[in-house]
């Protein structure tokens, strides 16, 4: 229930916000607040009005529960109940804790002085949402800071502790102490004094050279800012805060959010910003299903996954045993993560004494009794069935009742594995994405025997390391690569069809992917996906080759570990090099397919790609393997570098349409390279498409 109390202490009214995590300014809490200044104003015993929140939050901004629904618009609407708070007829001080962000800060900025502990975080963080503060913020903050902070933290979004600001108009006292008695002290001074009702309005923006400032600001935030509008509209709101009257300012900030909020960059943003909210839930396990303590941690396997998983429970403060075969593998090993740790000590990121303490956190063995007493085993070990059969066995011997045990496999089943052990129920996929100490992703693999409090301890746990857990049901590939593999598959079909290795990675990365297919595909490993066209070939006999990637593995162009692949690579150097030698090849494998090349557009490239990927998540959708198409977008946002303001690739498609998409998809599946089937749609595709809803209704 939310709500904005009123109590009287004294002469000093006080309105507190309750709407708990952090006080969202809901409808209920506007009208709380209003309601409040005006009974104040009433009161003739009243002398001074305080407005406060929780220790955790005065107010972290706008409910978020309310967006999408009437509520948000109607009135008081924020710019009204700060209206209200501003012209009050007594001061009104402001009572920070916690949270101070977004509207949070706005309505504190509304109130005539403001009191605040030291640890306060401030932010105006709008922008991440791809819009501006739309409560006055862009007109109150550089009055108080001035401009050119203000605009540092507008455009950036990132929270500054309350005691930066000791000193400026921003706040009228830090306070070390008992919060709400100081708040009250300083009311009853503001009254005792006959101290003015200060209006942050009208105080003066100054800047001894505007013209050139915001020039210079203009260049570096439109450079930085790239594919997203909102920065520089948060800076033509700031710009008119300095040039123009208070009321002429607010008509520009509000010009802009208006407009902003149509983009489909914000629509992304906000998107991905509820999505990831929405991971954690999962139908049939409440949120109060009990979990497991996890205080210890076993990983097998000391190779490039097994280190950077380690890392994530050092970092999390939980101790790890590392076990290997021999010692020259786990030395290895352990090399690696201090190398990470020594790394972050030369950056300056940790202290010397706290990268010895992380380390210590790592007990490195050669024997699988070490992991006797671990709460969670995480193997890491070589992709082979057989060799996780033998893992698994020995772990159903050796752990605890009660430990989980998870695989990070990429591609195999896990119900296979599960059924490895006597006890199924408690085996689950942990699978982290490479480098596994950086990458925020992690699909957490249910098995069809999967308990349900071992999914919940997985899902809390990538919490305590910062992971984004997404659960995916049990199939090749799960989510992320079950999808790639199309996506990848299509890319390389259209170098057959005419396409330059050049062309497609541009087209894809002018789309906004961190790295086009090919150049992605060297990097990772050319054997890795040949492995996998090998197997899928072996397994559906009519199954199109990909001829030219086929011929380039044969040569032993694996990519950059080879120092040749799609590209060529000069030694020690990442950069992807034109190698003519693999026009050769791609000339010579179109001859022997009888093809006869054709110039493709961009616009093809990025739609057959992005598409495939579309059509494989809408299946994957109708199998139940993810929750939700928001889940995939998930995925695809935070483990294979989907461009973040596109929102993923089906929240993409549903900004397309999924009419249109099908559309195209009918006409791709004329062009006679194309292997029979692959572009049919998905059941659920064409079902949404010609009802005309999206995927998650
Ligand atoms: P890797 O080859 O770098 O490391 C595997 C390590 O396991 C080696 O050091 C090996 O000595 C050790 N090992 C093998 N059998 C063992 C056993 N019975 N007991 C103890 N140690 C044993 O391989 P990588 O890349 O770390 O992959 C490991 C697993 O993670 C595989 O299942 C792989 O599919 C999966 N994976 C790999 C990703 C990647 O990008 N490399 C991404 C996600 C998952």
């Amino acid at each position: 229930m939310s709500t904005a109390h009123y109590d009287s202490n004294g002469n000093v009214a006080v309105i507190r916000l309750d709407n708990p995590p952090v006080n969202g300014l809901s409808l209920e809490l506007r009208q709380g607040i209003v309601e409040g200044i005006k009974k104040a104003e009433q009161d003739d015993a009243i002398e001074a009005i305080v407005i406060t929140g929780s220790d955790r939050a005065f107010s972290g901004g706008a409910d978020i529960t309310e967006f999408g629904t009437p509520k948000v618009m109607q009135e008081p609407i924020l710019t009204t109940a700060i209206h209200y708070v501003e012209t009050a007829k007594k001061p009104v001080i402001a009572a920070i804790s916690g949270n101070c962000m977004g509207g949070g800060l706005e309505l504190a900025l509304g109130c005539h002085y403001r009191v605040s502990t030291p640890d306060a975080q401030m932010a105006l963080p709008e922008v991440k949402l791809g819009i501006l503060p739309g409560a006055g913020g862009t007109q109150r903050l550089p009055r108080v800071i001035g401009v050119e902070h203000a605009l540092n933290m507008i455009v950036s979004g990132t929270p500054v502790p309350a005691k930066q600001f000791q000193g400026t108009p921003l706040l009228d006292e830090v306070v070390d102490g008992d919060l709400m008695e100081a708040a009250l002290a300083f009311a009853r001074k503001v009254v005792a004094d006959k101290m003015p009702l200060k209006k942050v309005r009208d105080l003066k923006v100054k800047h001894p050279n505007p013209e050139g400032f915001f020039m210079f600001a203009r260049n570096t935030i439109g450079a930085m800012a790239k594919n997203y509008p909102a920065p520089l509209k948060c800076l033509e709101a700031v710009e008119a805060s300095v040039k123009k009257p208070f009321d002429e300012g607010m008509k520009v900030e509000r010009d802009g959010i208006k407009q902003l909020m149509q983009t489909p960059e914000s629509a992304a943003l906000r998107h991905a910003f509820f999505a990831e909210r929405k991971t954690s839930k999962i139908s049939d396990v409440p949120s109060d299903t009990p979990t497991r303590d996890i205080n210890k941690v076993g990983v097998i396997g000391a190779g490039t996954m097994g280190t950077g998983i380690s890392i994530n429970f050092l970092n999390a403060g939980i101790p790890v045993t590392i076990v290997e075969m021999k010692q020259e593998g786990l030395d290895r090993g352990v090399e690696a993560v201090r190398k990470v740790y020594e790394g972050q000590v030369k950056k300056g990121r940790m202290t010397e004494e706290k990268a010895k303490a992380k380390m210590d956190l790592l007990t490195p063995s050669l024997s699988y009794d070490d992991l006797k007493d671990v709460d969670l085993v995480i193997e890491a070990v070589f992709e082979e069935m057989g060799v996780k059969e033998q893992v698994f066995t020995k772990l159903d011997e050796i752990c605890k009742p009660g430990a989980i045990l998870a695989s990070n496999t990429s591609t195999l089943d896990v119900n296979k594995i599960a059924g490895f052990t006597k006890r199924p129920e408690d085996v689950i996929g942990l699978h982290f994405f490479s480098p596994a100490n950086i990458m925020k992703l992690l699909e957490v693999i249910r098995g069809d025997k999967t308990a349900k409090d071992v999914l919940a301890t997985a899902m809390k746990l990538a919490k305590t390391i910062r992971k984004t857990a997404v659960v995916s049901g049990v199939c090749d590939g799960f989510i992320g690569n079950r999808m790639i593999n199309q996506y990848s598959r299509e890319a390389l079909t259209m170098l057959e069809e005419g396409a330059s290795v050049q062309q497609i990675d541009k087209a894809i990365e002018k789309f906004g992917f961190a790295m086009g297919p090919l150049r992605m595909a060297d990097l990772a490993g050319g054997d890795i996906g040949w492995a996998i066209r090998k197997r899928l070939y072996a397994e559906n006999p009519g199954m199109k080759k990909n001829l030219i990637a086929d011929r380039l593995c044969e040569m032993g162009r694996f990519g950059q570990k080879t120092g040749a692949g799609f590209y060529k690579y000069e030694p020690g150097n990442r950069k992807a090099l034109h190698d003519p030698e693999v026009d050769k090849v791609v000339d010579e494998c179109r001859a022997e397919m009888g093809i006869t090349p054709r110039k493709i557009s961009n616009d093809e490239i990025v739609k057959r790609c992005v598409y495939a990927l579309v059509n494989e998540g809408a299946r994957i959708l109708e199998e139940g393997i993810a929750q939700r198409a928001s889940d995939i977008d998930m995925v695809y946002l935070t483990g294979y570098g989907f461009p973040v303001f596109r929102g993923g690739p089906m929240h993409y498609a549903e900004q397309v349409g999924l009419a249109n998409v099908v559309r195209d998809m009918e006409a791709f599946d004329a062009n006679p390279n194309t292997q029979k089937g692959f572009w049919e749609p998905a059941d659920l595709l064409a079902k949404r498409a010609a009802e005309g809803k999206g995927f998650d209704q």
